[in-house]
């Protein structure tokens, strides 16, 4: 009940406004989020990459009102990729990209737009020798993100994109997406969906991430694990070894902040671990799906009022 209102307040200009006049505490912010500026960004790749983590960055930002902001999006991307491809970061750093920042959800055309904005991005991390990924957003985006992914990956084959569990139809998508060979980032999904299209128990929603998790440990894409789970991270080891597998076959992600011991712990054991580190200052929408998912934050969260 408690996630659901805060998905809600994700979503709600009133909210929004109410948390960003409130003094949220610096430290539980930056606890999810590297800094502000890029070059936070830079020292946080930096330090993750010395603790034998991945990284991909994500220049925060959702859901933009106006063509301009867009093309300010695109240019802080094709920057940080220049700005990692000159310090030798882009072997061990990508980027990962929402549509709805590009300019995705501006009217009539504005989808083109915003592939032609991502292309941008895409031929920028190509010199910088990195990767770009996808996000997902809500599923009334499903389609047109996975369309884009599609027309991207003719120029650059190693664009990556994100499929939600608790979706109910990710499983057929697991099963197109896996002929073409594509980088496929399973999470279970942060956004409030109602129930003609997500599954709505906690069991379902991990025992369809089960089942996807199956289908590209089989099939012929690079898996990109997304989860902090403990029961799935055992399971997608055991699938992974069943299907042949070795570690450079797949690659485990976790949210910069959560789970920091575990993320150290497989990659001391050989794993690839890729941390998604979000940076910006428009932090609103990440921040609250972050406490949505998990009641110990919001409380920690309420005590930081007023201490901030
Ligand atoms: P679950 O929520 O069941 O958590 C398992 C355990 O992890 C918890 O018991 C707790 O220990 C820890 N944990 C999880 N969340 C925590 C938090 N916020 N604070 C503290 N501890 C926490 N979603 C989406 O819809 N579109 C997207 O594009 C992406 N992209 C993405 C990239 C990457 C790299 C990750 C790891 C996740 C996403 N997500 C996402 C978010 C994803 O959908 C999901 O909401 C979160 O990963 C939480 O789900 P878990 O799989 O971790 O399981």
């Amino acid at each position: 009940m408690l996630s659901r209102l805060l998905l809600a307040a994700a979503r709600s200009p009133a909210a929004r406004q109410a948390v960003l006049v409130a003094p949220v505490g610096r430290d539980l912010v930056h606890r999810f989020i590297a800094g502000e500026e890029r070059e936070d960004a830079v020292r946080a790749v930096d330090e993750l990459i010395v603790r034998g983590l991945q990284v991909s960055l994500d220049f925060l930002g959702e859901d933009t009102t106006d063509a301009a902001h867009a093309d300010t999006v695109r240019d802080e991307y094709t920057g940080l990729l220049a700005r990692l491809g000159a310090a030798g970061l882009g072997r061990r750093a990508e980027v990962s990209v929402k549509l709805s920042a590009l300019g995705a959800n501006l009217g009539r055309g504005s989808g083109a737009e915003a592939l032609d904005r991502a292309r941008a991005v895409c031929a920028a991390a190509a010199p910088a020798g990195t990767t770009v990924t996808l996000d997902m957003e809500d599923h009334r985006s499903t389609d047109a993100t996975l369309a884009a992914a599609a027309a991207l990956r003719a120029d650059y084959p190693w664009v990556g994109v994100v499929l939600q569990s608790y979706l109910r139809r990710t499983e057929a998508d697991c099963r197109e997406l896996l002929q073409t060979g594509c980088r496929v980032r399973l999470v279970k999904g942060a956004y409030l969906e109602p129930g003609g299209v997500a599954f709505q128990s906690r069991g379902e929603v991990d025992r369809s991430y089960v089942r996807c998790l199956r289908l590209l440990m089989e099939g012929d894409g690079y898996p990109m694990v997304a989860t902090h789970d403990p029961r799935l991270i055992d399971i997608a080891g055991a699938l992974a070894v069943r299907a042949g597998r070795g570690q450079d076959g797949y690659e485990f992600q976790m949210l910069y902040g959560i789970r920091t011991e575990e993320q150290l712990r497989l990659a001391g054991a050989g794993e690839t671990v890729r941390v998604y580190v979000p940076y910006g200052g428009d932090w609103y929408g990440y921040f609250m799906r972050r406490l949505a998912e998990r009641p110990a934050n919001v409380a920690f969260f309420l005590r930081s009022l007023g201490h901030g």
